[in-house]
């Protein structure tokens, strides 16, 4: 387990698209275990593979919840529905903070770190992580969507 450095705005690797990760093995395992080693020591809800400077489709989340912290490999949009404008903000982009509109409910597919098919579901603040970490795989940063007062 360790701790990565995470990237900030201006570094380019943050505006390239990630690569489908072809088999999940032990590598793909530990470094989910970073990911979210070091999502957990930022107090993030997400984070991406590319913020951590690696160009892999992985993204882990943590709603503190019941559910604890998750990965998804390789994840994809597959249902979108409704909307909703919040605050949003990214541990690529310390102190900065804007409106940005997403979906309210979304369901994406991908594999856990076991290489299982799974679909996640996600309402309110999930649907809002769920888009804003698929992004960081496209090279997309929430800044570049938000809504000016
Ligand atoms: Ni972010």
């Amino acid at each position: 387990m360790a701790i990565r450095n995470i990237r900030t705005d201006g570094d380019e690797v943050l505006r390239k698209v990630s690569k489908e990760v072809p088999e999940v093995n032990d590598k793909i395992r530990q470094l989910i275990s970073d990911m979210i080693e070091t999502m957990h020591d930022a107090d993030g809800v997400g984070l991406a593979a590319p913020q951590i400077g690696i160009l892999k489709r992985i993204i882990v989340l943590d709603m503190y919840d019941d559910e604890g912290p998750f990965a998804i490999i390789n994840p994809e949009m597959v249902y979108q529905d409704g909307e909703q404008i919040e605050e949003e903000g990214c541990l690529s982009i310390p102190g900065y903070n804007g409106m940005v509109e997403r979906p309210m409910n979304v369901a994406v597919k991908g594999l856990n770190e076991n290489g299982e098919e799974i679909m996640v579901e996600g309402t309110e603040l999930l649907a809002r992580a769920l888009c804003h970490e698929i992004d960081h795989l496209n090279g997309v940063l929430f800044k570049d969507k938000v809504i000016n007062e």
